[in-house]
Protein backbone atom coordinates (compact mmCIF):
# COMPACT_ATOMS: atom_id res chain seq x y z
CA UNK A 1 0.00 0.00 0.00
CA UNK A 2 1.45 3.52 -0.96
CA UNK A 3 1.82 6.33 1.77
CA UNK A 4 -0.81 8.04 -0.58
CA UNK A 5 -3.88 5.49 0.28
CA UNK A 6 -2.80 4.82 3.59
CA UNK A 7 -3.55 9.01 4.19
CA UNK A 8 -6.28 8.19 2.36
CA UNK A 9 -7.46 5.56 4.64
CA UNK A 10 -6.59 7.88 7.68
CA UNK A 11 -8.95 10.86 6.62
CA UNK A 12 -11.83 8.17 5.67
CA UNK A 13 -11.33 6.48 9.44
CA UNK A 14 -11.41 10.01 10.71
CA UNK A 15 -14.52 11.48 8.91
CA UNK A 16 -16.15 8.15 10.08
CA UNK A 17 -15.66 8.85 13.46
CA UNK A 18 -16.46 12.36 13.21
CA UNK A 19 -20.09 11.07 11.79
CA UNK A 20 -20.61 8.91 14.72
CA UNK A 21 -19.66 11.22 17.27
CA UNK A 22 -22.08 13.79 15.66
CA UNK A 23 -24.95 10.81 15.29
CA UNK A 24 -23.99 10.43 19.44
CA UNK A 25 -24.53 13.67 20.31
CA UNK A 26 -28.00 14.34 18.18
CA UNK A 27 -29.39 10.94 19.93
CA UNK A 28 -28.05 12.30 23.60
CA UNK A 29 -29.23 15.94 22.53
CA UNK A 30 -32.98 14.13 21.85
CA UNK A 31 -32.68 11.74 24.78
CA UNK A 32 -32.05 14.52 27.17
CA UNK A 33 -34.85 17.01 25.57
CA UNK A 34 -36.85 14.02 26.47
CA UNK A 35 -36.55 13.99 29.62
CA UNK A 36 -36.35 18.09 30.36
CA UNK A 37 -39.95 17.53 28.36
CA UNK A 38 -40.92 14.95 31.01
CA UNK A 39 -39.50 16.83 33.95
CA UNK A 40 -41.46 19.85 32.93
CA UNK A 41 -44.19 17.56 32.22
CA UNK A 42 -44.66 16.75 36.36
CA UNK A 43 -42.87 19.84 37.52
CA UNK A 44 -45.07 22.31 38.87
CA UNK A 45 -43.97 25.72 37.90
CA UNK A 46 -44.73 28.52 40.73
CA UNK A 47 -44.59 32.03 39.80
CA UNK A 48 -44.70 35.17 41.88
CA UNK A 49 -45.05 38.85 41.21
CA UNK A 50 -45.01 40.80 45.31
CA UNK A 51 -44.72 44.43 45.68
CA UNK A 52 -44.57 43.95 49.58
CA UNK A 53 -43.65 40.48 49.94
CA UNK A 54 -46.70 38.61 50.65
CA UNK A 55 -47.54 37.07 47.52
CA UNK A 56 -43.64 35.76 47.43
CA UNK A 57 -44.16 34.27 51.34
CA UNK A 58 -46.96 32.53 50.39
CA UNK A 59 -45.27 30.79 46.85
CA UNK A 60 -42.79 29.81 48.66
CA UNK A 61 -44.29 28.24 51.03
CA UNK A 62 -47.09 26.56 48.16
CA UNK A 63 -43.92 25.74 47.06
CA UNK A 64 -42.37 24.08 49.69
CA UNK A 65 -45.24 22.05 50.50
CA UNK A 66 -45.58 20.38 47.33
CA UNK A 67 -41.91 19.38 47.66
CA UNK A 68 -43.14 17.82 50.76
CA UNK A 69 -45.85 16.23 49.34
CA UNK A 70 -43.49 14.48 46.40
CA UNK A 71 -43.88 16.86 43.64
CA UNK A 72 -41.17 18.71 41.91
CA UNK A 73 -41.37 22.57 41.79
CA UNK A 74 -39.88 25.16 40.36
CA UNK A 75 -40.78 28.26 42.33
CA UNK A 76 -39.59 31.71 40.18
CA UNK A 77 -39.90 35.51 40.67
CA UNK A 78 -41.48 36.94 37.51
CA UNK A 79 -38.75 39.40 36.45
CA UNK A 80 -36.74 36.12 36.54
CA UNK A 81 -39.58 34.36 33.89
CA UNK A 82 -38.02 33.57 30.80
CA UNK A 83 -40.74 32.98 28.11
CA UNK A 84 -38.93 29.91 27.00
CA UNK A 85 -39.83 28.19 31.05
CA UNK A 86 -43.22 29.21 30.30
CA UNK A 87 -43.68 27.68 27.07
CA UNK A 88 -42.07 24.42 28.16
CA UNK A 89 -44.59 23.91 31.59
CA UNK A 90 -47.44 22.11 31.32
CA UNK A 91 -48.79 22.99 35.34
CA UNK A 92 -47.97 26.72 36.14
CA UNK A 93 -49.50 28.21 39.68
CA UNK A 94 -48.95 31.96 40.14
CA UNK A 95 -49.38 34.54 42.98
CA UNK A 96 -49.55 37.89 42.05
CA UNK A 97 -50.77 41.32 43.62
CA UNK A 98 -52.08 44.30 42.34
CA UNK A 99 -50.57 47.70 42.78
CA UNK A 100 -50.59 51.49 42.12
CA UNK A 101 -54.49 51.71 40.65
CA UNK A 102 -54.84 48.53 39.55
CA UNK A 103 -51.79 48.19 38.33
CA UNK A 104 -49.06 45.16 38.28
CA UNK A 105 -46.13 45.23 40.69
CA UNK A 106 -43.37 47.07 39.88
CA UNK A 107 -41.42 43.34 38.96
CA UNK A 108 -43.89 41.94 36.81
CA UNK A 109 -44.84 44.91 34.16
CA UNK A 110 -41.64 44.01 31.95
CA UNK A 111 -43.21 40.45 31.81
CA UNK A 112 -46.65 41.97 31.38
CA UNK A 113 -45.44 43.48 28.33
CA UNK A 114 -43.92 40.73 26.74
CA UNK A 115 -47.52 38.70 27.37
CA UNK A 116 -49.02 40.92 25.71
CA UNK A 117 -46.79 42.00 22.64
CA UNK A 118 -46.22 37.86 22.00
CA UNK A 119 -48.29 34.50 20.70
CA UNK A 120 -47.26 32.08 22.92
CA UNK A 121 -48.99 28.67 22.58
CA UNK A 122 -49.87 27.88 25.84
CA UNK A 123 -52.47 25.16 24.91
CA UNK A 124 -50.86 22.45 26.54
CA UNK A 125 -50.94 24.37 29.62
CA UNK A 126 -52.60 24.17 32.65
CA UNK A 127 -53.14 27.08 35.72
CA UNK A 128 -54.57 28.45 38.48
CA UNK A 129 -53.60 32.05 39.97
CA UNK A 130 -54.01 33.05 43.40
CA UNK A 131 -54.50 37.10 43.58
CA UNK A 132 -53.89 39.25 46.33
CA UNK A 133 -55.35 42.46 46.95
CA UNK A 134 -57.75 44.48 49.02
CA UNK A 135 -61.29 45.54 48.12
CA UNK A 136 -61.01 49.02 49.70
CA UNK A 137 -59.26 49.98 46.08
CA UNK A 138 -61.20 50.44 43.27
CA UNK A 139 -59.86 48.04 41.05
CA UNK A 140 -59.68 44.87 43.31
CA UNK A 141 -56.95 42.26 42.21
CA UNK A 142 -57.03 43.50 38.43
CA UNK A 143 -53.87 42.38 38.04
CA UNK A 144 -55.04 39.06 38.94
CA UNK A 145 -57.78 39.34 36.76
CA UNK A 146 -56.01 40.52 33.75
CA UNK A 147 -53.29 37.80 33.85
CA UNK A 148 -56.09 35.36 33.94
CA UNK A 149 -57.37 36.81 30.56
CA UNK A 150 -53.32 36.85 29.18
CA UNK A 151 -53.16 33.12 29.91
CA UNK A 152 -56.00 31.94 28.46
CA UNK A 153 -55.83 34.10 24.98
CA UNK A 154 -52.39 32.09 25.12
CA UNK A 155 -54.67 29.49 24.95
CA UNK A 156 -53.79 27.95 28.76
CA UNK A 157 -56.90 26.34 30.52
CA UNK A 158 -57.70 27.55 34.21
CA UNK A 159 -57.44 24.43 36.62
CA UNK A 160 -60.29 26.25 38.80
CA UNK A 161 -61.63 29.84 39.14
CA UNK A 162 -59.19 32.60 40.31
CA UNK A 163 -58.90 33.06 43.46
CA UNK A 164 -58.74 36.37 45.09
CA UNK A 165 -57.73 37.17 48.45
CA UNK A 166 -58.88 40.08 50.15
CA UNK A 167 -56.35 41.86 52.66
CA UNK A 168 -54.65 38.15 53.26
CA UNK A 169 -58.34 36.72 54.45
CA UNK A 170 -58.31 33.48 55.88
CA UNK A 171 -61.33 32.53 53.91
CA UNK A 172 -59.97 33.55 50.97
CA UNK A 173 -57.00 31.41 51.48
CA UNK A 174 -58.88 29.03 52.80
CA UNK A 175 -60.58 28.69 49.23
CA UNK A 176 -57.46 28.23 47.25
CA UNK A 177 -55.96 25.47 49.71
CA UNK A 178 -59.11 23.64 49.14
CA UNK A 179 -59.30 24.32 45.26
CA UNK A 180 -55.26 23.42 44.98
CA UNK A 181 -55.16 20.43 47.02
CA UNK A 182 -58.36 18.82 44.69
CA UNK A 183 -56.89 19.57 41.87
CA UNK A 184 -53.45 17.88 42.57
CA UNK A 185 -55.23 15.76 44.79
CA UNK A 186 -52.51 15.87 47.32
CA UNK A 187 -53.39 16.30 50.96
CA UNK A 188 -52.19 19.82 51.35
CA UNK A 189 -52.87 21.55 54.48
CA UNK A 190 -53.35 25.34 54.62
CA UNK A 191 -49.61 27.10 54.45
CA UNK A 192 -48.98 28.26 57.86
CA UNK A 193 -48.23 32.20 58.02
CA UNK A 194 -44.38 32.35 59.09
CA UNK A 195 -44.86 35.96 60.88
CA UNK A 196 -42.75 35.88 63.65
CA UNK A 197 -44.29 37.89 66.86
CA UNK A 198 -42.04 40.08 69.14
CA UNK A 199 -42.87 43.00 71.47
CA UNK A 200 -41.07 46.96 70.27
CA UNK A 201 -41.71 49.07 73.52
CA UNK A 202 -42.18 52.60 72.74
CA UNK A 203 -39.08 54.60 74.11
CA UNK A 204 -39.42 58.51 72.43
CA UNK A 205 -42.42 59.86 70.49
CA UNK A 206 -41.30 63.55 68.51
CA UNK A 207 -43.64 65.92 66.61
CA UNK A 208 -41.79 66.02 63.49
CA UNK A 209 -43.53 68.89 61.88
CA UNK A 210 -45.23 71.82 64.27
CA UNK A 211 -47.30 74.38 62.63
CA UNK A 212 -47.38 72.72 59.32
CA UNK A 213 -50.44 72.39 57.28
CA UNK A 214 -50.05 69.01 56.63
CA UNK A 215 -51.32 66.14 59.15
CA UNK A 216 -48.74 65.82 62.11
CA UNK A 217 -46.03 63.70 61.32
CA UNK A 218 -43.95 62.17 64.07
CA UNK A 219 -40.72 60.35 64.90
CA UNK A 220 -40.83 56.70 67.24
CA UNK A 221 -37.90 54.75 68.71
CA UNK A 222 -38.89 51.72 70.13
CA UNK A 223 -36.53 49.18 71.97
CA UNK A 224 -36.60 46.19 70.69
CA UNK A 225 -35.49 42.48 71.92
CA UNK A 226 -31.89 41.83 72.03
CA UNK A 227 -30.83 39.93 68.82
CA UNK A 228 -33.89 41.13 66.79
CA UNK A 229 -32.98 41.51 63.00
CA UNK A 230 -33.67 43.16 59.92
CA UNK A 231 -32.77 45.14 56.56
CA UNK A 232 -32.94 48.29 55.64
CA UNK A 233 -35.77 48.40 53.58
CA UNK A 234 -37.58 46.05 55.45
CA UNK A 235 -41.27 46.88 56.79
CA UNK A 236 -42.46 46.11 60.78
CA UNK A 237 -46.30 44.79 61.00
CA UNK A 238 -48.27 46.73 63.79
CA UNK A 239 -50.98 44.84 65.52
CA UNK A 240 -53.55 47.41 65.87
CA UNK A 241 -54.40 47.31 69.68
CA UNK A 242 -57.23 49.60 71.81
CA UNK A 243 -55.68 51.87 74.43
CA UNK A 244 -56.10 51.07 78.21
CA UNK A 245 -57.82 54.36 78.36
CA UNK A 246 -60.09 53.80 75.15
CA UNK A 247 -61.10 50.19 76.84
CA UNK A 248 -61.82 51.41 80.20
CA UNK A 249 -63.73 54.03 78.55
CA UNK A 250 -65.39 51.91 76.30
CA UNK A 251 -66.21 49.55 79.56
CA UNK A 252 -68.15 52.12 80.95
CA UNK A 253 -70.41 53.28 78.53
CA UNK A 254 -71.67 49.43 78.35
CA UNK A 255 -73.98 48.13 81.35
CA UNK A 256 -73.34 45.02 81.34
CA UNK A 257 -69.15 45.13 80.44
CA UNK A 258 -66.65 45.89 83.35
CA UNK A 259 -63.03 45.47 83.71
CA UNK A 260 -62.65 41.87 83.63
CA UNK A 261 -63.88 42.08 80.03
CA UNK A 262 -60.89 44.46 78.78
CA UNK A 263 -58.56 41.54 77.60
CA UNK A 264 -61.20 40.26 75.62
CA UNK A 265 -61.40 43.59 74.05
CA UNK A 266 -57.69 44.71 73.61
CA UNK A 267 -57.71 44.00 69.85
CA UNK A 268 -61.35 44.24 68.29
CA UNK A 269 -62.35 47.04 66.67
CA UNK A 270 -64.54 48.89 69.26
CA UNK A 271 -65.65 51.54 66.39
CA UNK A 272 -67.72 48.81 64.67
CA UNK A 273 -69.55 47.03 67.60
CA UNK A 274 -73.04 47.28 67.69
CA UNK A 275 -74.50 49.56 70.29
CA UNK A 276 -74.97 47.95 73.77
CA UNK A 277 -75.07 44.25 74.72
CA UNK A 278 -78.61 43.42 75.55
CA UNK A 279 -78.45 40.53 78.70
CA UNK A 280 -75.32 39.97 80.88
CA UNK A 281 -75.29 36.29 79.34
CA UNK A 282 -74.60 37.38 75.65
CA UNK A 283 -71.40 39.64 76.18
CA UNK A 284 -69.22 36.29 75.43
CA UNK A 285 -70.82 35.71 72.36
CA UNK A 286 -71.11 39.73 71.86
CA UNK A 287 -67.47 39.84 71.93
CA UNK A 288 -66.91 37.23 70.06
CA UNK A 289 -68.84 38.78 67.04
CA UNK A 290 -66.56 41.73 66.67
CA UNK A 291 -64.02 42.12 64.16
CA UNK A 292 -60.27 41.93 64.74
CA UNK A 293 -57.89 44.89 64.51
CA UNK A 294 -56.42 44.71 61.78
CA UNK A 295 -52.19 44.95 61.06
CA UNK A 296 -50.52 48.08 59.60
CA UNK A 297 -47.49 47.98 57.69
CA UNK A 298 -44.83 50.79 58.36
CA UNK A 299 -41.11 51.33 57.21
CA UNK A 300 -38.44 50.66 59.23
CA UNK A 301 -36.47 53.94 59.41
CA UNK A 302 -33.36 52.49 61.58
CA UNK A 303 -30.77 49.62 60.87
CA UNK A 304 -30.52 47.22 64.01
CA UNK A 305 -26.60 48.07 64.13
CA UNK A 306 -28.60 51.66 65.98
CA UNK A 307 -30.14 49.24 68.30
CA UNK A 308 -33.72 50.52 68.46
CA UNK A 309 -36.23 50.44 65.79
CA UNK A 310 -37.45 53.77 64.67
CA UNK A 311 -40.67 54.78 62.41
CA UNK A 312 -42.04 57.51 60.65
CA UNK A 313 -45.76 57.97 61.04
CA UNK A 314 -47.99 60.21 59.21
CA UNK A 315 -51.47 60.93 61.74
CA UNK A 316 -53.97 59.52 59.58
CA UNK A 317 -57.18 62.14 60.42
CA UNK A 318 -60.48 61.02 58.99
CA UNK A 319 -64.52 61.41 60.04
CA UNK A 320 -64.58 59.09 62.24
CA UNK A 321 -61.26 60.20 64.22
CA UNK A 322 -57.74 59.22 64.09
CA UNK A 323 -56.98 56.20 61.81
CA UNK A 324 -56.40 52.75 63.45
CA UNK A 325 -52.68 52.31 63.22
CA UNK A 326 -51.51 55.66 62.92
CA UNK A 327 -53.75 56.89 65.99
CA UNK A 328 -52.29 54.37 67.97
CA UNK A 329 -48.90 54.96 67.42
CA UNK A 330 -49.03 58.73 67.30
CA UNK A 331 -51.42 59.45 70.30
CA UNK A 332 -52.73 56.91 72.20
CA UNK A 333 -49.56 54.73 72.74
CA UNK A 334 -47.83 55.74 76.13
CA UNK A 335 -44.02 55.98 76.47
CA UNK A 336 -43.09 52.55 78.27
CA UNK A 337 -45.65 50.63 76.67
CA UNK A 338 -45.26 47.82 74.35
CA UNK A 339 -47.16 46.74 70.58
CA UNK A 340 -46.75 43.34 69.33
CA UNK A 341 -45.20 43.66 66.15
CA UNK A 342 -43.37 41.52 63.05
CA UNK A 343 -40.89 42.42 60.74
CA UNK A 344 -41.61 41.48 57.13
CA UNK A 345 -38.71 41.57 54.37
CA UNK A 346 -39.41 43.88 51.55
CA UNK A 347 -37.76 42.27 48.36
CA UNK A 348 -38.58 44.95 46.22
CA UNK A 349 -36.87 47.56 48.48
CA UNK A 350 -33.70 45.60 49.31
CA UNK A 351 -30.67 47.99 49.52
CA UNK A 352 -27.97 46.69 46.62
CA UNK A 353 -25.00 46.12 49.05
CA UNK A 354 -22.23 47.17 46.02
CA UNK A 355 -20.44 50.71 46.19
CA UNK A 356 -22.17 51.51 43.70
CA UNK A 357 -24.02 55.15 43.70
CA UNK A 358 -27.69 55.50 45.17
CA UNK A 359 -30.43 57.57 44.85
CA UNK A 360 -33.01 58.13 47.25
CA UNK A 361 -36.26 59.78 46.09
CA UNK A 362 -38.85 60.68 48.47
CA UNK A 363 -41.40 62.92 50.53
CA UNK A 364 -43.16 62.73 53.76
CA UNK A 365 -42.86 59.69 55.87
CA UNK A 366 -41.45 58.39 52.83
CA UNK A 367 -37.84 59.53 54.36
CA UNK A 368 -38.31 56.61 57.00
CA UNK A 369 -37.40 53.63 54.38
CA UNK A 370 -34.79 56.24 52.75
CA UNK A 371 -32.96 56.81 55.92
CA UNK A 372 -32.74 53.15 57.06
CA UNK A 373 -30.70 52.85 53.62
CA UNK A 374 -28.58 55.78 54.79
CA UNK A 375 -27.40 54.58 57.53
CA UNK A 376 -26.58 51.08 55.97
CA UNK A 377 -24.42 52.80 53.33
CA UNK A 378 -22.60 54.71 55.50
CA UNK A 379 -22.32 51.33 57.83
CA UNK A 380 -20.82 50.02 54.74
CA UNK A 381 -18.88 52.81 53.93
CA UNK A 382 -20.36 53.71 50.87
CA UNK A 383 -20.20 56.91 50.37
CA UNK A 384 -21.99 57.98 46.58
CA UNK A 385 -25.31 58.50 47.29
CA UNK A 386 -27.73 61.34 46.46
CA UNK A 387 -31.24 62.26 48.58
CA UNK A 388 -33.71 64.44 46.68
CA UNK A 389 -36.54 64.90 49.36
CA UNK A 390 -39.64 66.89 49.12
CA UNK A 391 -42.35 68.53 51.46
CA UNK A 392 -44.62 71.52 52.21
CA UNK A 393 -42.96 74.73 54.02
CA UNK A 394 -39.23 75.23 54.79
CA UNK A 395 -40.29 76.61 58.37
CA UNK A 396 -41.91 73.46 59.40
CA UNK A 397 -41.35 70.54 57.58
CA UNK A 398 -37.67 70.40 57.34
CA UNK A 399 -37.82 67.28 59.25
CA UNK A 400 -34.76 64.98 60.91
CA UNK A 401 -32.63 68.00 59.82
CA UNK A 402 -29.95 66.86 62.06
CA UNK A 403 -29.67 63.37 61.28
CA UNK A 404 -29.34 63.98 57.74
CA UNK A 405 -26.47 66.62 58.44
CA UNK A 406 -24.78 63.71 60.31
CA UNK A 407 -24.59 61.43 57.77
CA UNK A 408 -23.95 64.66 55.21
CA UNK A 409 -20.82 66.26 57.69
CA UNK A 410 -19.48 62.22 57.92
CA UNK A 411 -19.39 62.66 54.17
CA UNK A 412 -22.15 60.15 53.56
CA UNK A 413 -24.29 62.56 51.64
CA UNK A 414 -22.21 64.37 48.80
CA UNK A 415 -25.40 65.97 47.16
CA UNK A 416 -28.75 66.82 49.28
CA UNK A 417 -32.09 68.24 47.61
CA UNK A 418 -34.90 69.06 49.44
CA UNK A 419 -37.53 70.92 48.02
CA UNK A 420 -40.63 72.65 49.30
CA UNK A 421 -43.65 72.68 47.68
CA UNK A 422 -45.49 75.83 49.34
CA UNK A 423 -42.64 78.12 49.38
CA UNK A 424 -43.48 79.58 46.02
CA UNK A 425 -40.16 78.32 44.67
CA UNK A 426 -38.85 76.93 41.22
CA UNK A 427 -38.07 73.32 42.32
CA UNK A 428 -41.42 72.55 43.72
CA UNK A 429 -41.28 68.96 43.95
CA UNK A 430 -38.79 66.29 43.53
CA UNK A 431 -39.66 65.20 39.91
CA UNK A 432 -38.75 69.02 39.35
CA UNK A 433 -35.02 68.26 40.44
CA UNK A 434 -34.77 65.11 38.20
CA UNK A 435 -35.52 67.35 35.14
CA UNK A 436 -33.45 70.19 36.31
CA UNK A 437 -30.48 68.37 37.15
CA UNK A 438 -31.15 65.75 34.38
CA UNK A 439 -27.55 65.84 33.03
CA UNK A 440 -26.52 64.82 36.57
CA UNK A 441 -28.34 61.94 37.00
CA UNK A 442 -27.63 60.53 33.77
CA UNK A 443 -24.29 60.46 34.78
CA UNK A 444 -24.91 58.93 38.00
CA UNK A 445 -27.35 56.27 36.13
CA UNK A 446 -24.37 55.29 33.62
CA UNK A 447 -21.70 54.65 36.94
CA UNK A 448 -24.67 52.22 37.37
CA UNK A 449 -26.70 53.91 40.37
CA UNK A 450 -29.72 52.05 41.62
CA UNK A 451 -32.94 54.56 41.98
CA UNK A 452 -34.91 54.17 45.66
CA UNK A 453 -38.57 55.91 45.72
CA UNK A 454 -39.97 55.74 48.81
CA UNK A 455 -43.45 57.87 50.26
CA UNK A 456 -46.56 58.38 48.66
CA UNK A 457 -47.72 56.64 45.50
CA UNK A 458 -49.89 59.05 44.04
CA UNK A 459 -48.20 62.68 43.19
CA UNK A 460 -44.45 61.39 44.14
CA UNK A 461 -44.32 58.39 43.00
CA UNK A 462 -46.09 58.72 39.53
CA UNK A 463 -44.27 62.04 39.04
CA UNK A 464 -40.99 60.73 39.50
CA UNK A 465 -41.72 58.03 37.11
CA UNK A 466 -43.22 60.28 34.48
CA UNK A 467 -39.84 62.72 35.12
CA UNK A 468 -37.35 59.48 34.56
CA UNK A 469 -39.74 58.43 31.53
CA UNK A 470 -38.94 61.87 29.60
CA UNK A 471 -35.22 62.29 30.88
CA UNK A 472 -34.46 58.39 30.56
CA UNK A 473 -36.98 57.05 28.02
CA UNK A 474 -39.10 54.25 28.78
CA UNK A 475 -36.84 51.91 27.32
CA UNK A 476 -34.06 53.07 29.73
CA UNK A 477 -36.43 52.88 32.85
CA UNK A 478 -37.16 49.40 31.62
CA UNK A 479 -33.58 48.78 31.61
CA UNK A 480 -33.57 50.10 34.87
CA UNK A 481 -36.44 48.39 35.93
CA UNK A 482 -35.22 45.20 34.56
CA UNK A 483 -31.72 45.31 35.96
CA UNK A 484 -33.54 46.04 39.68
CA UNK A 485 -31.90 49.48 39.78
CA UNK A 486 -35.79 50.73 40.29
CA UNK A 487 -36.70 49.83 43.50
CA UNK A 488 -39.95 51.51 45.18
CA UNK A 489 -41.80 51.71 48.47
CA UNK A 490 -44.70 53.60 47.78
CA UNK A 491 -47.83 53.29 49.23
C1 LIG B 1 -45.51 49.01 52.40
C2 LIG B 1 -46.10 50.13 53.22
C3 LIG B 1 -45.27 50.94 53.99
C4 LIG B 1 -45.81 51.99 54.73
N1 LIG B 1 -44.99 52.79 55.46
C5 LIG B 1 -45.49 53.83 56.15
C6 LIG B 1 -44.63 54.69 56.90
O1 LIG B 1 -43.41 54.50 56.98
N2 LIG B 1 -45.21 55.73 57.56
C7 LIG B 1 -46.57 55.98 57.52
O2 LIG B 1 -47.03 56.93 58.14
N3 LIG B 1 -47.40 55.16 56.82
C8 LIG B 1 -46.90 54.10 56.16
N4 LIG B 1 -47.75 53.27 55.46
C9 LIG B 1 -49.20 53.50 55.55
C10 LIG B 1 -49.76 52.77 56.79
O3 LIG B 1 -49.62 51.38 56.65
C11 LIG B 1 -51.24 53.04 57.03
O4 LIG B 1 -51.95 52.77 55.86
C12 LIG B 1 -51.50 54.46 57.49
O5 LIG B 1 -50.85 54.70 58.73
C13 LIG B 1 -53.02 54.68 57.70
O6 LIG B 1 -53.51 53.66 58.51
P1 LIG B 1 -54.41 53.92 59.78
O7 LIG B 1 -54.67 52.61 60.42
O8 LIG B 1 -53.85 55.01 60.62
O9 LIG B 1 -55.69 54.50 59.11
P2 LIG B 1 -57.06 53.68 58.87
O10 LIG B 1 -57.59 53.11 60.13
O11 LIG B 1 -56.87 52.80 57.72
O12 LIG B 1 -57.94 54.89 58.56
C14 LIG B 1 -57.90 55.60 57.36
C15 LIG B 1 -59.03 56.59 57.46
O13 LIG B 1 -60.28 55.90 57.68
C16 LIG B 1 -60.92 56.35 58.89
N5 LIG B 1 -61.45 55.17 59.62
C17 LIG B 1 -60.76 54.30 60.37
N6 LIG B 1 -61.57 53.34 60.87
C18 LIG B 1 -62.81 53.61 60.40
C19 LIG B 1 -64.06 52.99 60.54
N7 LIG B 1 -64.26 51.88 61.24
N8 LIG B 1 -65.09 53.54 59.89
C20 LIG B 1 -64.92 54.63 59.13
N9 LIG B 1 -63.76 55.27 58.97
C21 LIG B 1 -62.73 54.78 59.60
C22 LIG B 1 -59.83 57.03 59.70
O14 LIG B 1 -60.36 58.08 60.48
C23 LIG B 1 -58.86 57.53 58.65
O15 LIG B 1 -59.18 58.78 58.20
C24 LIG B 1 -47.22 52.22 54.72
C25 LIG B 1 -48.04 51.39 53.95
C26 LIG B 1 -47.50 50.37 53.21
C27 LIG B 1 -48.42 49.50 52.40
C1 LIG C 1 -50.03 51.62 47.26
C2 LIG C 1 -50.91 50.41 47.19
C3 LIG C 1 -51.76 50.26 46.12
C4 LIG C 1 -52.60 49.13 46.03
N1 LIG C 1 -53.49 49.02 44.98
C5 LIG C 1 -54.34 47.97 44.94
C6 LIG C 1 -55.32 47.86 43.88
O1 LIG C 1 -55.42 48.69 42.99
N2 LIG C 1 -56.14 46.77 43.90
C7 LIG C 1 -56.08 45.81 44.87
O2 LIG C 1 -56.88 44.87 44.83
N3 LIG C 1 -55.16 45.89 45.88
C8 LIG C 1 -54.30 46.94 45.95
N4 LIG C 1 -53.38 47.03 46.97
C9 LIG C 1 -53.36 46.00 48.02
C10 LIG C 1 -52.27 44.95 47.80
O3 LIG C 1 -52.47 44.24 46.60
C11 LIG C 1 -52.31 43.96 48.96
O4 LIG C 1 -51.91 44.64 50.12
C12 LIG C 1 -51.47 42.73 48.73
O5 LIG C 1 -51.66 41.83 49.83
C13 LIG C 1 -50.00 43.05 48.61
O6 LIG C 1 -49.29 41.88 48.29
P1 LIG C 1 -47.69 41.88 48.06
O7 LIG C 1 -47.09 42.16 49.40
O8 LIG C 1 -47.37 40.52 47.58
O9 LIG C 1 -47.35 42.90 47.04
C14 LIG C 1 -52.55 48.13 47.05
C15 LIG C 1 -51.66 48.29 48.12
C16 LIG C 1 -50.84 49.41 48.20
C17 LIG C 1 -49.92 49.57 49.39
Amino acid sequence: MTSAVALLLTILACLLLLCLVYICVLIYGRFTQQKVDQIYDKTYLLIYASQSGHAENYAKQTAEQLVKAGQHCVCLNIEDLQVEQLKRAHQSLWFVSTYGEGDAPDSAQVFQHQLTSQRLDLSHQTFAILAFGDRRYTNFCAFGQRLQDLLIEQHAQPSFDLVCVDQLADADLNTWQTQLSQFTQLELSRVPTKKVWTDIQLSQRTLLNAGSQGTGLYFLSFKVEPGLQWHAGDIVEIQCANSQQALEEFVNQQPHLNASHIDALRFKNLRTAPVFVKQEQEVTGWIDALSHLPLREYSIASIPAQGHLDLIVRQEVGQQGLGLGSGLLTTSLAIGEKLTASIRSNPNFQLNTSNEPCIFIGNGSGLAGLMAHLQQRQALGHQQNWLIFGERQQQYDAICTAELNAIENAGYLPQIDRVYSRDGLALAYVQDVLVAKSVQLKEWIEQGATLYICGSLMGMAQGVEQALIDIIGIEGLTQLKQQQRYKRDVY
